[in-house]
């Protein structure tokens, strides 16, 4: 029997986020939670005929706590969306107190399910919680994940479209790094198929991947960021846990995780000098299993590209951080 949990269910990615996790045969209880209107997201879903029993919890009468108990894996989607001109650092006075909250319902009532966290800046909010549950004692590096796979499925449409393919799933484009402008870093040079394009366009591809966000975000036109694409992200990663719970092999993913805690991951922080950091993760049934580094197989230019993105992914973690450790009066 396999518990998920979506947190912030009611938004603009929980809600098509919860559908998607509705018609996985991989769901048998979908439990949602917010702090608005999830009863009534969970009644709409509710009458979906497939298997996952739906139930909607709010702030009020233990909500959290019935929400998480017995979870297997939670989804966090919540907290306020960017609007124009601001960047995801700007999110971080909201967010991140509200991850600490929800991380500290999963430390509590929940301490060993799948963490998988949305809410932005993510090179922030990932600290944040891992400080959380370090501070509970339930800190299990291989269940705690930051959900960079929207960064992948950009690079792989992105990439289609350059080279004028229909089919943008057939490409296989590593984006390293963390989930922000400069910190993400799509590593066009391992891509497969190859992406081999002059350095104008390899130039803007890659600014393209790394800034697309800001794309959904004008469009909207303050009506908040990304939500459709990030909600088929968002299952496609927490799928890939599923799958690799039930025993399937080989599943590789691109997500934000703390490097000590992983094997592999010594090789990446001797390098980058960082403990967080998004790079390809085999999972198994138990998590995070092994993390590659495939730093020493980077071209030149991307080597430029890392080490900008070093500079910002270490100011962000340290925020993170530094927000729980250096913050006793923190509601744990
Ligand atoms: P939204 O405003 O539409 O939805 C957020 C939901 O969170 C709301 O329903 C709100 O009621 C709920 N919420 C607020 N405080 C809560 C709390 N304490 N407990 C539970 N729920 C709470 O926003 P959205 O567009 O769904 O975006 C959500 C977050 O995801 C934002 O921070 C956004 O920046 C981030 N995001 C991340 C990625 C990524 O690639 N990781 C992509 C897109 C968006
Ligand atoms: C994204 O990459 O679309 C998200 O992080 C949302 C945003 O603020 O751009």
């Amino acid at each position: 029997m396999v518990k998920a949990v979506v947190a912030g269910a009611s938004g603009g990615i929980g809600q098509p986020l919860s559908l998607l996790l509705k018609l996985s045969p991989l769901v048998d209880e979908l439990a949602l939670y917010d702090v608005v209107n999830s009863p009534g997201v969970a009644a709409d879903l509710s009458h979906i005929s497939t298997k996952a029993k739906v139930t909607g919890y709010l702030p009020a009468e233990d909500g959290l706590k019935l929400a998480m108990t017995g979870a297997d894996i939670v989804v966090i989607p919540a907290g306020i969306p960017r609007k124009p001109g601001m960047t995801r650092d700007d999110l971080f006075n909201i967010n991140a107190g509200i991850v600490r909250d929800l991380i500290t319902g999963i430390a509590l009532y929940a301490p060993k399910a799948f963490v998988l966290i949305i809410s932005n800046p993510v090179n922030s909010t990932v600290p944040i919680a891992a400080e959380v549950l370090k501070k509970h004692g339930v800190f299990d590096p291989a269940k705690l994940f930051g959900v960079t796979t929207l960064d992948i499925v950009r690079s792989e449409t992105f990439s289609a479209t350059v080279l004028g393919k229909s089919d943008p799933s057939i490409f296989n484009v590593p984006v390293i790094g963390g989930h922000s402008g400069d910190t993400i870093v799509p590593l066009l040079s391992l891509a497969s198929p190859a992406v081999e394009v002059d350095d104008a366009t390899r130039d803007a591809l890659v600014n393209r991947i790394q800034f697309g966000g800001d794309e959904v975000v004008q469009a909207k036109e303050g009506k908040g960021s990304a939500t459709l694409s990030m909600a088929f992200a968002g299952f496609r990663f927490a799928e890939s846990i599923l799958k690799a719970v039930s025993g399937e092999t080989g599943i590789v993913e691109n997500t934000f995780v703390y490097l000590p805690g992983i094997p592999g991951g010594d090789a990446i922080k001797a390098e980058t000098g960082l403990d967080f950091f998004s790079a390809p993760v085999e999972l198994g049934a138990s998590g995070a299993i092994k993390i590659e580094n495939i730093l020493p197989k980077v071209s030149e230019y991307e080597k430029g590209l890392l080490a900008v993105a070093y500079k910002g992914l270490a100011t962000s973690i340290s925020k993170g951080v530094d927000f729980i450790v250096k913050a006793p009066e923190a509601k744990m």
